[in-house]
């Protein structure tokens, strides 16, 4: 049987663990019949936010890794652009496959358009309607290129049929004529297949002296937040009062950004206090594994990422989101989630609500666990 060989670009964190899913389906699955050739940008390259994702995931070293690093968004886009069209024209691939929002999303599309290699997308549809956002720019202009796109929930479907994509279109399709599936998230696929395992393989509860459902999660590092002073003081202030005020502890796996440019942007005195407040443990970025058993075990999530809050709502957590708006509208909409942007009194507020609030709901809105096999039936049917 003829196989297709598929180019898989990852390079941020999230993007190395949702391909995890989709590697780990060809590999069980569908190795007779698909080829991955995997390209890591670079754009990510701490152990802690590329390495360890590898070894405890089992994905297959990348083929190529383009050691971009970091940069102004030009420089870092354009250097991944060049490396990637580079690999596209020796290694001929059926088509590219990307995920999500980032940087090197936004390289493998327009890489890949234009010299006609068809992309898939994965974690397509979503909008924050944001456009000072550097992601959904990135996202807006990777769904208009691609030839697959695949929606994690039925509002990305929704968002594309706004922007003009069609659901009737007949085969073949190409990126004037694409196709688009509804198909559940594959970021379920994972934390349902990890969820067991982490809790055996980790000490991370032990480690930090965490009581089971008795600790908040935090996790901040969207670049308005981190990158604005007021805000900044504005979050890390809500977080201090709030241990305080209840004796909660706070668990901050930091992002590198953060970590940078907490000294400079928060005010002296409350980066004094927060160092001194025993109740806020700020930790290096953890694995996969240790961040699904801090999210299981958590009593609530406070958080700007947009995989933490899926995260929470699939081990049902409510989880209060450090933004102004968020493209999982479904979350907020069933009420286990809330909006609070970087306001001090919304964030106090929203903790005291969930805090009282037992009986949330969290509804099957992600699928059901086998987005990836569903990708991998549908590249098949479709791409030659
Ligand atoms: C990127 C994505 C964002 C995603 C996030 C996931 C874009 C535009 N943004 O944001 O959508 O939510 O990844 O984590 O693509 N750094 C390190 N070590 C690393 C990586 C980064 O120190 O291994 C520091 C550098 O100072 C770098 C900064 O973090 O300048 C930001 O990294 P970058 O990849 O540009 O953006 P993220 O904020 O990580
Ligand atoms: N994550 C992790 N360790 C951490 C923080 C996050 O493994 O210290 C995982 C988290 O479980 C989720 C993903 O990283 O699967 C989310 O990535 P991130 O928050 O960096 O980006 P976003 O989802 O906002 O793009």
């Amino acid at each position: 049987m003829s196989q297709i060989k598929i180019l898989t670009i990852i390079g941020a964190r999230p993007q190395i663990i949702k391909a995890a899913a989709l590697s780990r389906a060809i590999r069980t699955s569908y190795s007779d019949k698909i080829i991955e050739v995997i390209v890591h940008t670079g754009q990510h390259y701490d152990d802690n936010m590329s390495k360890v994702f590898f070894e405890e995931l089992e994905i297959p070293e990348p083929n190529y890794n383009l050691n971009v690093g970091s940069g102004n968004h030009g420089s870092q886009t354009a250097a991944m652009l060049v490396g990637i069209e580079e690999i596209l024209v020796n290694e001929k691939p059926n088509c590219i496959v990307l995920y999500g929002d980032t940087n090197s999303t936004l390289a493998g599309a327009i890489a890949a358009s234009k010299i006609h290699i068809p992309v898939v997308h994965i974690e397509a549809g979503l909008r924050s309607f944001n456009k000072s956002m550097p992601e959904e720019i990135n996202r807006i202009i990777c769904d208009h290129i691609s030839t697959i796109l695949f929606t994690p929930t039925l509002a990305g479907l929704e968002n594309l049929k706004k922007e003009g994509f069609r659901t009737n279109n007949l085969p073949p399709y190409s990126c004037d004529n694409p196709v688009v599936y509804h198909c559940g998230d594959v970021m379920l696929d994972n934390s349902l297949y990890f969820a067991t395992v982490a809790e055996q393989r980790t000490t991370i509860l032990k480690d930090l002296q965490l009581e089971q459902g008795n600790y908040v999660l935090t996790t901040i590092h969207r670049n308005n937040n981190t990158d604005d002073s007021i805000r900044l003081n504005s979050l890390f202030g809500a977080l201090n009062k709030i241990s305080k005020e209840n004796d909660t502890t706070i668990v901050i796996p930091l992002h590198p950004r953060t970590s940078k440019l907490l000294p400079k942007n928060l005010s002296i005195s409350l980066f004094d206090e927060i160092k001194r407040n025993k109740k806020i443990k700020i930790i290096s970025p953890v694995s996969f594994l240790e961040m699904i058993v801090l999210e299981k075990n958590s009593k609530l999530i406070m958080t700007d990422s947009g995989g933490v809050q899926k995260e929470a709502f699939f081990f049902k957590k409510p989880c209060i989101i450090l933004r102004s708006e968020t493209e999982w509208v479904e979350l907020v909409a069933c009420g286990s989630a809330s909006v609070v942007d970087a306001d001090e009194i919304k964030i106090h507020d929203s903790y005291n609500y969930f805090s009282q609030n037992f009986d949330l709901k969290y509804p099957e809105i992600f699928g059901n666990g086998r987005a990836s096999e569903f990708i991998c039936e549908k590249v098949l049917l479709h791409i030659h």
